[in-house]
């Protein structure tokens, strides 16, 4: 068994993105803005922003974080983004989700410039990405693919198991994984919480990407000897051993599953770390795209 490591991976990513953007500071050339919007004091969004402002300040990018308060209207929200929308110095705007139930997530993301859609979630963003279009792919499923690629874990022709159809994981990772590329070429099934019989499909996948937010759902009977395991999960549990009082918890039965598995994401330390990772890689590439240096 072999750990996909996200610590190796992601601190890899961040040198060379911290050279390159030293290397654009004493070249003169823009350095990249990343402005990151939390609504209320949802305590693993809070993690989550302060994590994403926190990498960009180790690898020398600028960054701002916006907090508007839980009972903010919608209206104020969508016109904050559409100030962002047009200003200059920001190369890549998120909106940290899951937002009040009184805010569109709809309208939310359509208010970001495609220019600077970071998160890969606006429409514009998607369709590109399903048509194989050069794009901002949402940074938890290109995490995945960087892990996949840094491994050399071979895909081509290999059916995957995508457990999840969320539009920030499991979808686009379907897509991914079906496409044309050399980390693609997979045959894949999207299962979910209407799957009858979801281990039948889990037991004949040679990768599974677990990312239904259940901690522990994928036990060792589920997978074959040799699979690719991918955890997604991050529940919060409580631990009363920690002082924050709570563990974070993958989908994945780890230790079971390790003894099968050919490659396994450890939870934490795996695909939350590429996440990152991939958002500041999205970031440099929004940087670059706007100043003229890619197409
Ligand atoms: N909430 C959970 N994952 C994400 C993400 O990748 N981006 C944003 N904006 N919100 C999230």
């Amino acid at each position: 068994m072999q750990l996909l490591d996200g610590k190796v991976v992601s601190a890899a990513i961040k040198v060379q993105l911290k050279a390159e953007t030293a290397n654009r500071l004493a070249e003169g050339k823009k350095i990249p803005h990343l402005v990151v919007i939390i609504v209320g004091n949802n305590g693993a969004s809070e993690t989550y922003v302060a994590s994403k402002v926190k990498n960009c300040e180790e690898v020398g990018f600028g960054s701002t974080l916006i907090r508007l308060p839980e009972d903010v209207s919608e209206e104020t929200l969508l016109s904050k983004l559409a100030e962002l929308y047009h200003d200059d110095t920001v190369d890549g705007t998120l909106v940290q989700l899951p937002l009040p139930a009184h805010i569109s997530e709809e309208k939310v993301i359509l208010a970001i410039n495609p220019a600077k859609d970071v998160d890969g979630f606006h429409p514009v963003s998607v369709g590109r990405m399903v048509q194989g279009l050069p794009t901002f792919i949402p940074a938890t499923p290109y995490g995945i693919m960087l892990m996949l690629e840094h491994y050399g874990v071979q895909t081509s022709g290999k059916h995957a198991v995508v457990i999840g159809r969320s539009n920030i994981v499991g979808r686009p990772m379907s897509i991914l994984l079906s496409s044309q590329h050399a980390y693609g070429n997979c045959t894949v099934t999207v299962c979910h919480s209407k799957t009858r019989d979801l281990a039948s499909f889990t037991r004949e996948a040679d990768i599974i990407v677990a990312a239904l937010g259940r901690p522990g759902f994928l036990t060792a009977d589920m997978v074959k000897e040799g699979a690719v395991v991918i955890d997604v999960g991050i529940t919060r549990v409580p631990d009363v051993s920690k002082k924050s009082g709570f563990a974070i918890r993958g989908d994945v039965d780890f230790e079971q599953v390790a003894a099968k598995s050919s490659y396994i994401t450890p939870v934490p330390g795996g695909v939350g770390l590429m996440t990152i990772g991939a958002l500041l890689k999205n970031t440099m590439a929004a940087c670059k795209m706007r100043a003229g240096e890619l197409s």
